[in-house]
């Protein structure tokens, strides 16, 4: 066995991350994406018990900075630092200096000053995440920039995609519309092959970005090419908003081509669903697929939690288990 496969396959406990910050998985390596799986399967465990708050991060101060909207995410980390018992102040654009005028770096830095120890941050412009480490000495985690990286997200999908498939060795996976505005999406491409999953993206040629091939992803415009032999489909949502253009003609032909239907889910009677979320229900899935028996969107949503107290705590780095 290679040491790569080793690593996707190593169940040892868990060391420390190489890495200060998670600003994408593209550096990420296979030993690093398992030492974070592992560690979210044991914070999972404390989410199922009657007690699930840890002192984990006790005395560690997070901020929030969310300069986007944001369901899931925000929650979700929210939720993962007040289990781990840390400080957490909530930023958000509204309400703060930066309807005034005042720069990314400015903000940060004021922040700082108040003694923070790490910020989550979501940004619209690509790069955010890493431009905030030049600007700050704090842990920074990217929440999501732009179209480039959600590594959390991803990182909750391998969660989940290990609990259907506990190795993705030699796995398909399909990765399915608007692959162009999606952070999801690459984030996955790094984490699934770093896994040795085969990674296929299904996209109208609008919604997919010139020369993705390099990645070593297979590229189709056909979703039927995409689901023979597809073991899970995860679905991307149409972003309106990032387009300055419609990319298609419109939503209805958008799910006639591209939009996954009950009679997909019984034609792959082993085929699973997933999605980010938002979900636009009628579109990328149709409202039945969303609600299906094989469809995993809640459990993606769950894990987030447990992913999100495992990065906490790996890039926090206080040397305590996990679980204590
Ligand atoms: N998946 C995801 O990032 O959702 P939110 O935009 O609601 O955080």
């Amino acid at each position: 066995m290679h040491a790569r496969e080793e690593a996707r396959e190593d169940q040892s406990a868990p060391e420390s991350l190489r890495h200060r910050h998670l600003l994408g998985l593209s550096t990420y390596d296979a030993d690093e994406i398992q030492l974070i799986l592992r560690t979210a399967r044991e914070f999972r465990s404390v989410l199922d018990r009657p007690i699930r708050r840890v002192p984990t991060l006790r005395d560690v101060a997070v901020v929030n900075l969310f300069f986007e909207p944001s369901t899931r995410t925000r929650i979700s980390f929210e939720l993962a630092e007040k289990r781990l018992s840390a400080e957490t102040v909530n930023f958000s654009v509204s309400g703060s200096s930066v309807s005034k005028g005042e720069t990314l770096k400015d903000t940060a830095r004021n922040i700082e000053a108040m003694k923070v120890d790490m910020v989550v941050i979501r940004h619209r412009s690509p790069g955010a995440a890493v431009f905030l480490t030049r600007c700050v000495d704090a842990v920074v985690i990217n929440a999501g920039d732009g179209a480039h990286e959600h590594p959390t997200q991803a990182l909750l999908d391998l969660l989940t995609l290990t609990e259907i498939h506990p190795s993705l060795e030699g796995r398909n996976i399909s990765i399915v519309g608007d692959i162009a505005h999606s952070r999801v999406a690459r984030s996955n491409i790094y984490g699934l092959q770093a896994l040795g999953a085969h990674v296929t993206l299904c996209a109208p040629s609008t919604m997919t970005p010139v020369g993705i091939e390099e990645m070593g992803v297979r590229v189709t415009d056909r979703l039927d090419e995409a689901l023979e032999g597809c073991d899970v489909a995860m679905a991307l949502r149409v972003q309106l908003e990032r387009q300055g253009a419609m990319l298609f003609p419109g939503v209805r032909e958008y799910h006639e081509r591209f939009g996954i239907t009950l009679e997909h889910m019984e034609r792959h009677p082993d085929l699973r669903i997933m999605h980010p979320g938002p979900v636009n229900r009628g579109v990328e899935l149709a409202g039945d697929v969303v609600d299906h028996e094989r469809a995993v969107i809640l459990d993606q949503v769950t894990n987030g939690v447990a992913v999100r107290m495992a990065v906490l705590y790996l890039l926090a780095d206080r040397g305590a288990e996990p679980a204590s």
